[in-house]
């Protein structure tokens, strides 16, 4: 084989998204996860939410702001939707109409749990909003990283003094783990889209769980 064809870069539209708790790896994964697949030639975009635009960049900062303790669950909710339709326009649809890899660390399947299960608002608000602010995008494949709440916790508190935990992190247990359980749950619902991969071993164990099931995917 010619060597250039190793250099060739591949063209694929696929939209993987990843959840999970506070600290179940998401972002080491992700970083694994590019890696990988850029090495295989695959042109990968790797974005996060809130956020993902600089717009929702702004609006992360009022979301995740530890003095915003005020923030009501509807606001919030929608503020979530906000950076999401702003995402999913300007970042998400044109990067996989270029053909390429696009690695989302949370999306709507986040509202479904934080603001759905966690915050009790009503499953079928959570769904409307999240069909109106994705336009209908669904990923192609979802990665939820679980592993005890008090393991994810752990590590963020590892890197991350108490006093400077954000909005979310400083939830208490109870809040972590009704997410734990909505993330489980969602993977039951929906067994085809969204799997669930232990989290709670190595980083290189949980990378080559997550590598063969993207690679089904391709
Ligand atoms: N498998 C693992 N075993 C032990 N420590 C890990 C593992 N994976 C990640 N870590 C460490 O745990 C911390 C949290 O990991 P990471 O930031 O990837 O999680 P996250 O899900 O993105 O967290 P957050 O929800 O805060 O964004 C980091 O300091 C990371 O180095
Ligand atoms: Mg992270």
């Amino acid at each position: 084989m010619p060597k250039l064809w190793l250099h060739e870069v591949q063209y694929m539209s696929l939209f993987i998204t990843f959840e999970g708790i506070e600290g179940s790896g998401k972002t080491t994964q992700i970083t694994l996860l590019k890696k990988a697949l850029q090495k295989k030639g695959y042109s990968v975009l790797i974005t996060r939410e809130p956020g993902g635009t600089v717009i929702g960049d702004q609006i992360r900062e009022v979301l995740l702001k530890r003095q915003n303790k005020k923030l009501v669950p509807l606001a919030e909710l929608l503020l979530y939707e906000a950076s999401r339709a702003q995402h999913v326009q300007e970042k998400i649809q044109p990067a996989l109409k270029k053909r390429k890899i696009v690695i989302s660390d949370r999306y709507s399947d986040a509202t479904t749990v934080y603001q759905g299960v966690a915050r009790a608002l009503s499953t079928e608000l959570t769904d409307k909003l999240n069909r109106i602010a994705t336009e209908n995008l669904k990923p192609h494949l979802t990665l939820v990283l679980d592993c005890p709440v008090h393991m994810g916790l752990g590590r963020v508190l590892k890197r991350t003094s108490s006093s400077h935990l954000d909005r979310i992190e400083q939830e208490k247990i109870s809040f972590h783990r009704k997410v734990r359980q909505g993330y489980l749950r969602l993977a039951k619902k929906e067994p085809h889209r969204v799997k669930v991969i232990d989290a709670s071993g190595p980083a290189k164990q949980i990378h080559s769980n997550i590598l063969q099931q993207v690679l089904k995917k391709i």
